[in-house]
């Protein structure tokens, strides 16, 4: 099989889908072969030549790749443009928004075998092809050192002889594999730092990493909609979310760094962090809606700007990960390749798509111009 990388070209797309290191792996038995579009490592800091070094063989546009890969590897999903140079019976991996229905069905009227990482089954299996786990861990990792440079204080406890500096309060909400990150960097440098998350689950985790967990007491009924479904949290009920909104308010008032991280698979972030919490916090104070793509968890975030309203920095940045883009690309492409290796054999050479296979199953969106996925 020839797999094909091209460079991304959504605007401020810097991650590429393979490195040197997977790239070697996916040639080792001599059955595979890899192209890669001239350049398209640059964001990631990866020349041509470690590529070239590792076995892959350079092309100078993305149509070369298009043309000749039967394999073609991405981040993102494809644009028109790509879309147009794709041919029936290729087949593409990458993050391909299994919610926007017409992105699929353009695939699918291109013939093309589409798997959306996004769609993974969260089972144990999967973990170590869990592109949003990988890349939600650098994004709450970034959010973090984002917020600490914007915010104009210190983030650590400072005894000096020109007296004590107070250690920054961080609020964090949303725990999941983004919010854990944040919670421990917040930590490693140095800030007083709160969770919470309507999963109550995660009161144990945020308590294990030193922080405090902002409990809003459950219903009988809200307990079995909060454990979520697949490892991701369901929408809750208007009375719940009165009740967080007024916890949370209170917390809010103290906090110096706010990261918000609350996402519901295929539906609109909820808003946790509203303007009149937004007027009481200290002037200074940072807030980053890492939720921005899905409309945000505070409606004053803006997409792709940091914005200063009612005198707190909101940062809306919304592809975290792209600002890391060396270690973000060499796990993406990690995940990538033991994706592939459940279809692709390396000591024969066969390429085979397993339909039984949960995982393939789940992320298979189209194949032969039929929509699978609905
Ligand atoms: P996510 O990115 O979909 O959501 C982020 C967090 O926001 C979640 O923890 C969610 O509960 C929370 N949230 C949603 N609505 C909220 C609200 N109104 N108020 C407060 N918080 C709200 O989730 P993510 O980070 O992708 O994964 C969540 C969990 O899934 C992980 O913590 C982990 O336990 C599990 N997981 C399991 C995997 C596996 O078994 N293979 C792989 C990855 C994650």
């Amino acid at each position: 099989m020839k797999l094909g990388i091209p460079a991304e070209t959504r605007p401020n797309e810097t991650r590429i889908a393979a490195t040197p290191e997977t790239v070697k792996k996916l040639t080792a038995g001599g059955h595979h072969a890899v192209i890669i579009q001239a350049g398209a490592g640059v964001g990631a800091s990866i020349p041509d030549e470690h590529f070239v070094a590792a076995g892959a063989t350079i092309v100078a546009s993305a149509s070369d790749v298009y043309q000749q890969a039967d394999i073609v590897l991405k981040v993102r999903g494809p644009d028109a443009q790509e879309l147009a140079r794709m041919r029936s019976g290729q087949v593409l991996i990458g993050l391909l928004n299994p919610y926007q229905k017409e992105g699929i069905e353009a695939l699918a009227k291109q013939g093309v075998t589409a798997f959306a990482m996004e769609a993974l089954p969260r089972i144990s299996r999967a973990q170590s092809m869990d592109v949003l786990s990988s890349q939600a861990n650098i994004g709450g990792y970034k959010a973090v050192m984002m917020a600490a440079n914007t915010y104009q204080r210190l983030t650590p406890m400072l005894m000096t002889a020109a007296g004590t500096v107070k250690a920054a309060r961080a609020v964090v909400m949303g725990v999941g594999v983004a919010g854990l990150q944040a919670i421990a960097t917040a930590k490693r440098l140095g800030a007083v730092v709160e969770a919470t998350d309507v999963r109550p689950e995660t009161k144990e985790q945020v308590e294990s990493l030193g922080a405090k967990f902002i409990e809003v007491p459950l219903t009988e009924e809200e307990k079995e909609l909060a454990k979520g479904q697949g490892g991701y949290a369901r929408e809750m009920g208007e009375d719940y979310r009165k009740r967080q909104a007024a916890l949370v308010a209170e917390r809010i008032k103290q906090a110096d760094i706010v990261i918000t991280t609350a996402l519901i698979p295929g539906r609109p972030a909820p808003v946790l962090v509203t303007e009149e919490m937004v007027k009481t916090m200290r002037p200074g104070s940072v807030i980053v809606d890492m939720a921005v793509e899905q409309g945000g968890n505070c409606p004053l975030s803006e997409l792709d700007k940091i914005v200063v309203k009612h005198d707190v920095h909101i940062i809306g940045i919304a592809n975290l990960p792209s600002l890391v883009a060396a270690d973000a690309s060499a796990l993406y492409a990690r995940n990538l390749l033991n994706f592939l290796n459940l279809m692709l054999d390396g000591k024969t050479g066969q390429f085979k798509i397993d339909r039984d296979d949960e995982i393939i199953a789940g992320t298979l969106m189209c194949m032969g111009g039929e929509v699978l996925r609905k």
